[in-house]
């Protein structure tokens, strides 16, 4: 039998949903939320589809310890190598902070590769889902240059010949080579302005595009669903057809292509 409320519940209850009504009622937040807790994923999901959520994870780690940083750091030629050796040696955690910043570039981009390798693997950059593949290789080539830009900041003999041996790589391109390479250095020879450049890309370009671009790859995730591996009849390139229509995925239904109502390879 329900249990039945007592008026006092239900009027306290009533109490603690009147905000969320509000927000639901002016802006539909709170359903949207909800589809995005409560969604079905395929059964077969596995450990693999974790890939993408640990990347954020790394993302996340990057930017609340970068802002931290950010408080500390010095964009000055004169004044970053001992505005980072303050932050490792005399401020209160700064060392852990600093650790896990640079250490946690590492993991993000491994991450990254990681979860690329699961998607490519899956087939799961195919039909409907090419457009997350490109906005994904937006984030990677962003996240690249997230390290690259990072890299000289410390502004000591690895950060800066380091540097110099990237920025010369880049200006040996063809063509556009030589434009970069001024473009990157600001200037003929890397100096203040390079390290100011740097500090801007790293801190407010790049993370910003890739704030956006996460934000974009994340709603394409959400409106297209999510693919089964490889082995399941409904795997990328397969979908599964009831009552001659393919079965919606995420928000969207597929059309059916060229021998998608085929099972796939060795599942018969
Ligand atoms: C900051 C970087 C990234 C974050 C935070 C991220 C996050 C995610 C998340 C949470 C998912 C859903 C769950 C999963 O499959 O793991 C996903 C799916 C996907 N990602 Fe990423 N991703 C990133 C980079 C990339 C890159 C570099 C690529 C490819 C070039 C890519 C391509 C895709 C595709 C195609 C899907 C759909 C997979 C499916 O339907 O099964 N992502 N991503």
């Amino acid at each position: 039998m329900p249990r039945t409320k007592s008026p006092r519940q239900q009027q306290l209850e009533a109490m603690l949903l009147a905000p969320v009504d509000w927000l639901e009622e002016r802006s539909g937040l709170v359903g949207g939320i909800k589809y995005f807790l409560f969604r079905k994923v395929p059964a077969e999901t596995n450990w693999f589809h974790t890939l993408g959520s640990a990347t954020l994870t790394a993302f996340i780690v990057q930017a609340i310890t970068g802002v931290i940083l950010a408080m500390y750091y010095k964009p000055d030629p004169d004044k970053a190598y001992d505005s980072i050796v303050h932050i490792t040696n005399e401020l209160t955690w700064g060392w852990l902070v600093r650790g896990m910043h640079r250490w946690g570039a590492s993991v993000f981009i491994i991450l990254l590769f990681l979860h690329m390798g699961r998607v490519f693997l899956f087939g799961a950059y195919k039909y409907p889902r090419e457009l997350n593949w490109l906005v994904g290789v937006i984030i990677l080539t962003m996240a690249l240059m997230e390290g690259l830009t990072g890299y000289l900041l410390p502004w000591d003999q690895t950060s800066y010949w380091a540097t110099v041996v990237a920025i010369n790589i880049n200006a040996n391109a063809p063509i556009a080579g030589p434009f970069i390479g001024d473009f990157l250095r600001g200037g003929t020879e890397i100096g203040p302005d390079t390290l100011a450049r740097f500090y801007s890309l790293h801190m407010l370009l790049i993370p910003g595009a890739l704030i956006g671009l996460i934000l974009l790859h994340l709603y394409l995730v959400v409106r297209l669903g999510i693919t089964p591996p490889p082995w399941t009849k409904s795997a990328a390139g397969y979908e599964p057809v009831e009552n001659g229509r393919t079965v919606k995925q995420g928000l969207v239904e597929p059309k059916p292509r060229g021998n998608g109502n085929d099972a796939p390879p060795g599942t018969d």
